[in-house]
């Protein structure tokens, strides 16, 4: 790889929006470490993107491993040098129902990869940042983790973490030259959405959902605009904010 390349991280680089996220800072000249745990699918989504071993690795790794965190931050910094962004796009959604019937494992594997996924890379990544005096990251939320939506108690609380461990993360860090900010997306039309609905329709529930004044869910490109934007020099005073990119959905 160039060395004098800029180097970013990212999670779920497989998934709907990390695949664009991908795409998007590729096409930005940046190197790109792709993170997920399905390992066939990353090779298989590099190959879809035109991507080559000059422009993007992979790793394959559960981030709710402490251990497996560990072990790829540290072959990233020997392979890559360096991390200017890390994009924390890997999430599940888990199983919906209500309270009462919200399973408890269901509950903690969220928590796991959402919440405590989101900590570890963050974590690990951080004293490469410090060390260099420069960084930028980018966690999820979602509109789940900003409005008390029915049916996903453990999915949207742990949204909540997310935008809330951002702001912690951006007032320590702040004074070392990292910017860490959230995106918070409504609806957008990847494998996850389309696996809640079909969620929705098992509970009965009519899959009738909001989409707000633009009436259609977001294309994944236009979340990995957001997460660019956010990591980008455009954005140099911006810290620990929440950008919501819902097409106006929380409007009512
Ligand atoms: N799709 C939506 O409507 C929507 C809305 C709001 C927020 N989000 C958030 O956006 C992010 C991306 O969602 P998406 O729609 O692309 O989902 P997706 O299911 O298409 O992709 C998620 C990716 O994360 C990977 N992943 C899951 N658990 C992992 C783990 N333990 N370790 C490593 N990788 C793991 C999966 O293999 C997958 O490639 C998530 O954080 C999600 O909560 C999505």
């Amino acid at each position: 790889m160039d060395q004098k390349k800029m180097v970013c991280v990212i999670t779920g680089a497989s998934g709907g929006i990390g695949k664009e996220v991908v795409r998007t800072f590729c096409g930005h000249g940046y190197h790109v470490a792709m993170l997920d745990r399905d390992g066939e699918l990353l090779e298989k989504t590099m190959q879809e993107l035109g991507l080559d071993h000059s422009q993007a690795s992979c790793y394959q790794l559960d981030i709710s491993d402490q251990e497996q965190v560990k072990a790829t931050v540290a072959r990233i910094k020997a392979e890559l040098t360096r991390v200017d962004v890390l994009v924390n796009a890997a999430g599940i959604v888990g199983r919906y129902a209500k309270t009462v019937d919200y399973d408890f494992e269901n509950f903690k594997r969220i928590y796991a990869v959402n919440v405590f996924g989101t900590f570890l890379m963050m974590q690990n990544v951080l004293p490469i940042m410090v060390e260099q005096e420069q960084g930028a990251i980018v966690n999820f939320g979602s509109v789940s983790g900003m409005r008390g939506y029915t049916l996903e108690v453990g999915y949207g609380s742990s949204k909540w973490a997310a935008i809330g461990m951002t702001q912690n993360v951006a007032n320590e860090y702040g004074g070392c030259g990292i910017r860490v900010n959230s995106v918070s997306p409504g609806w957008v039309d990847t494998g996850m959405m389309q696996r809640t609905l079909d969620n929705y329709r098992e509970l009965g529930e009519n899959g009738e959902i909001t989409l707000g004044p633009s009436h259609r869910p977001a294309k994944p490109s236009e979340i990995a605009d957001a997460v660019y934007f956010l990591s980008s020099p455009e954005a140099s005073h911006i810290n620990g904010a929440n950008l919501v990119v819902d097409g106006g959905m929380l409007l009512g």
